[in-house]
């Protein structure tokens, strides 16, 4: 491994050595990326939240190691974890790996090469934590995942193919996600509850189900943070959650239905239009604000160098963790309405007056998480449009 130049990073409190590379790439001989440093310290927090709530020492499997990096940060800086398996098909990425465990003085960590699936399946049943940190879809080795996870264990699933879950290509996401997406104002949510609701069918095969605890929307990637539960019983009733959401263009009304085979309306109920829709997705809880709050305090305890990233997207993830599913972009109403966007706050203060839900969303800054019906929204923002 001589011929690289190395390259040396901080993160939190763990030091990390790799081969310096141009580009951030899958090409890199080992890849390490520093925008995924959020990524990261989050998964450092609710992990650790995992580990208070279960009270006992937990083994972590991080299934695509790279440099090391998650798995060496896990064990360096999260309070009572036992073993730390780090996966990875490539040669110089474990090379790494085991050069990065000496480097930070850890015992309990080990390094395998293998194949993700395989690994996870010799591995059966011994981690409480399993990270997905892939390239691209984490769609290929969540069945393993699923056959392979303990009850009562932790699933965290990275997906960086966003534009197959949000409905750029519809045929990708169809393919890896058996679910129709659709590139609505709202689609990095509805993502998110594909990537759910395909984790959900996907272990519901081996009797068990799923909790999502946290759950955002990134830049170019989605992060889910999943209880996995085991009983047939527990899973049949939380498949119910699983269900579409269908989508008017003309006037974008919106409206979720439950089931997996039940009927769905073809038309919209305000203007008439063909309803489109989008689905098998996950209808349940994608935010756990108990686990959320937990999460928040655990960042005074941690060093993390995104804290004020982290703590803004927790707080948002907190306060949107109760609202409906979906939201409207303020800028879509007021464009079909052929009107200029009233102040935002304004048109929160009005939604909430008439006794509504209206919240913040993670997804989008002009978004707004509300039980009122387009038709209420619409007449609130030309109401406010009159007065101003
Ligand atoms: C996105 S990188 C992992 C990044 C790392 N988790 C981090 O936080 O920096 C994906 C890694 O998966 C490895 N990989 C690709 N296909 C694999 C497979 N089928 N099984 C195991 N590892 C694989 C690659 O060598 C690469 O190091």
């Amino acid at each position: 491994m001589d011929e690289y130049k190395i390259k040396t990073i901080e993160e939190g409190l763990t030091k990390i050595e790799f081969p310096e590379f141009d580009k951030i790439s899958s090409d890199a001989p080992v890849f390490y990326n520093p925008h995924m440093e959020l990524n990261r310290d989050l998964s450092i927090l609710a992990i650790q939240v995992f580990q208070k709530q279960e009270q006992r020492e937990i083994n972590i499997c991080d299934l695509f190691g790279g440099s090391g990096i998650r798995g060496i940060r896990y064990k360096n800086e999260i309070d009572g974890i036992g073993t730390v398996s780090i996966n990875d098909i490539s040669e110089v990425a474990n090379y790494y790996e085991q050069h990065n465990i000496e480097l930070n003085n850890l015992e309990e960590v080990e390094v395998f090469q293998h194949d993700a699936s395989m690994f996870l399946r010799m591995k059966r049943g011994e981690f409480d934590v399993i990270d997905i940190d892939p390239f691209g879809t984490p769609s290929p080795f969540l069945d393993s995942a699923g056959y392979c996870a303990r009850r009562n264990s932790l699933l965290c699933v990275t997906a960086t193919d966003t534009s197959a879950l949000c409905g750029t290509y519809k045929e990708p996401c169809i393919r890896k996600y058996n679910a129709k997406p659709y590139k609505s104002e709202y689609c990095h949510e509805t993502g998110i509850r594909i990537l759910a609701g395909f984790v959900a069918l996907t272990l519901s095969k081996y009797a068990k189900c799923i909790e999502v605890k946290m759950s955002h929307s990134t830049e170019h990637y989605m992060r889910l943070y999943i209880y996995v539960k085991k009983g047939s019983k527990r899973t049949d009733e939380t498949l119910k959650n699983i269900g579409y959401v269908s989508h008017c263009k003309n006037c974008l009304h919106r409206q979720t239905s439950k089931g997996l085979a039940s009927s769905v309306d073809d038309v919209c109920p305000v203007c008439g239009e063909k309803l489109i829709h989008a689905g098998p997705l996950w209808l349940g809880e994608i935010q756990d604000s108990e686990f959320i709050q937990k999460m928040i305090e655990e960042t005074e305890y941690k060093k993390i160098n995104t804290e004020k990233e982290a703590l803004k997207l927790l707080n948002s993830c907190l306060i949107e963790s109760d609202a409906p599913a979906t939201f409207y972009d303020v800028h879509k109403i007021c464009k079909s309405l052929k009107a200029s966007a009233p102040k935002l706050d304004l048109i929160f203060d009005e939604i909430k007056k008439e006794g509504f839900v209206a919240v913040k969303t993670h997804y989008n800054p002009l978004g707004i998480k509300t039980d009122a019906n387009v038709e209420d929204i619409k007449r609130i923002i030309l109401k406010l449009c009159d007065e101003s």
